[in-house]
């Protein structure tokens, strides 16, 4: 499409080229200026004219105008998404609107809307499009689905996450958030300190102080993965530990202290129990095990004492790595296991910068089996090589903010499931703030948002030297 330099349209604009009976729907991508056979030439001859006779302006015929009006036109590259016939958008785009007769005017976001069925009734306002009207997502969008949000380092990945959250308790929604930075506690609060209706729902639970469970309520098969997978326990052990367990727990005997007694009465080979031992005492001092039942966390009685939704913020900042890798294997199978007795609702699970503490095999089971029994997840990264390009495939909603690197622009246009050059083009010249959001939620039509502010407390503030300096500096 060509361009005058008065039209204003720029990447991410529809335009729709319009026939008698139907018109293409078309998205902008990208833009570069109109190279016309010797413009550079004429370019240059100008300036050696306008340098060398600085005087001459008159141009009776007005010549300067037309060229110059020629010089700034701009070719608009375009993508089709599909046909509009008797007000409905379909996704063929398959001809070719006369290069004569069809007239190409601006399609707003707004129009492209209406066109197709609503996925949805709840609303999640996110922010503007079109430079002012109003845009929001259907939270039936993210029910059920998987949502990466990805983009570089401080481009407002946690802060649209939270937008989401909020929406979503206010749709009374239940939520599991792995927290790294201690910022979704707030979620519920004001800028100005005061709570939302929603401040009452959310919930900060700390592993090893707040977040103990009991070995009973874990169970056999989350504290075997546990000891197979994180704590690296060889077969031969593990067997005979199944043994343990199991003679315990029929004699309703579990509990942290009987199993040391057990391993050491256990008639077995010495290394076993070594084996034996050196996990117990990893599972007896990593603070997440308790005996003492007023200690112990009951994930069901959070569903049930927040009969209209919550969200319950895992806060993984401040513990080890393993003690991470722990905490979310085991909130993770619990759901699970309640979800597949019918005991909770299906929850929607935040979390930032998942590879940091779930295993590899994790992530399948997250998409697939979990998705399945009711876990929705909604992972936030700013490494999406982070994520395997199996995953991206099962993945229902991408929101993009800006990457300028060259390999994340690779992988990510080839992982979302548009065109991989709106994706780079689009991406690649995002202002921070805006993101580019695809797929289901969008119905397949890529749109670009400028993000809404966020009424909550400033967090996930990063710790600054020179902050700290000037009080000190100011004492003395
Ligand atoms: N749409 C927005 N409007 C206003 N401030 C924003 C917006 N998006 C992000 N910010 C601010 O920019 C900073 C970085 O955002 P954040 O979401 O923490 O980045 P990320 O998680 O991608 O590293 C935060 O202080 C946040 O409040
Ligand atoms: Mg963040």
């Amino acid at each position: 499409m060509i361009a005058s330099p008065r039209e204003t349209v720029s990447v991410g604009d529809y335009l729709v080229a319009s026939e008698a009976q139907r018109s293409l729907v078309m998205q902008v991508y990208d833009e570069r200026y109109l190279d016309v056979e010797g413009i550079e030439e004429e370019i240059a001859r100008e300036e050696v004219l306008s340098a060398s006779a600085p005087g001459v302006t008159s141009d009776p015929t007005e010549l300067t105008t037309i060229s110059t009006l020629i010089r700034d036109m701009r070719i608009l590259l375009c993508k089709a998404r599909g046909t509009l016939a008797g007000g409905r958008l379909t996704p063929r785009a398959n001809w070719m609107p006369s290069r004569t007769r069809s007239v190409v005017t601006r399609l707003m976001i707004e129009e492209l809307a209406g066109a197709v069925e609503p996925l949805g009734v709840r609303n999640i306002r996110l922010g503007t499009v079109d430079a002012q009207s109003p845009f929001g997502i259907p939270a039936e969008a993210l029910d059920g689905r998987i949502t990466v949000i990805t983009g570089k380092k401080e481009s407002g990945k946690s802060h649209l996450s939270k937008i989401l959250l909020r929406s979503l308790l206010e749709n009374r929604a239940y939520a599991i958030v792995f927290d790294l930075n201690d910022e979704y506690g707030t979620v519920g609060q004001r800028r100005d300190g005061t709570e939302s209706d929603q401040a009452r729902k959310v919930r900060v639970v700390r592993p090893g102080r707040d977040l103990k469970f009991s070995l009973s309520s874990v169970g056999i098969r989350p504290i075997s993965n546990l000891l197979s997978h994180s704590l690296d326990m060889p077969g031969t052990s593990l067997r005979e530990f199944g043994k343990i367990w199991e003679q315990l727990d029929n004699r309703d005997e579990l509990s942290l202290a009987s199993l040391e007694t057990a391993i050491q009465m256990w008639r077995c080979n010495e290394f076993v129990r070594d084996a034996l031992f050196a996990r117990y005492h990893t599972l007896a001092s990593c603070g997440l095990f308790t005996d003492s039942p007023h200690q112990q966390f009951d994930l069901q009685d959070f569903f049930t004492l927040n009969r209209s939704g919550g969200a319950l913020v895992v806060s993984l900042s401040g513990i080890s790595p393993l003690n991470r890798k722990m905490v979310v294997e085991l909130m993770l199978s619990k759901i699970v296991e309640l979800l597949e007795r019918r005991k909770i609702p299906p929850v929607f699970l935040f979390a930032e910068e998942a590879h940091l503490y779930l295993r590899d095999t994790y992530w399948e089971d997250l998409i697939t089996r979990m998705r399945h029994f009711g876990v929705f997840t909604i992972f936030i990264t700013n490494q999406p090589d982070a994520i395997d390009q199996k995953i991206y495939r099962q993945v229902d909603n991408i929101f993009l903010y800006n990457f300028s690197n060259d390999s994340d622009l690779d992988l990510i246009s080839q992982a979302s499931m548009a065109d991989a050059d709106t994706v780079k083009a689009i991406v690649r010249t995002l202002p921070p703030r805006m993101c580019l959001l695809l797929g289901y939620a969008v119905r397949d039509l890529p749109v670009v948002v400028s993000v809404d502010h966020f009424d909550s407390p400033p967090s996930g503030l990063t710790r600054r030297f020179f902050e700290d300096r000037v009080e000190v500096g100011a004492l003395s």
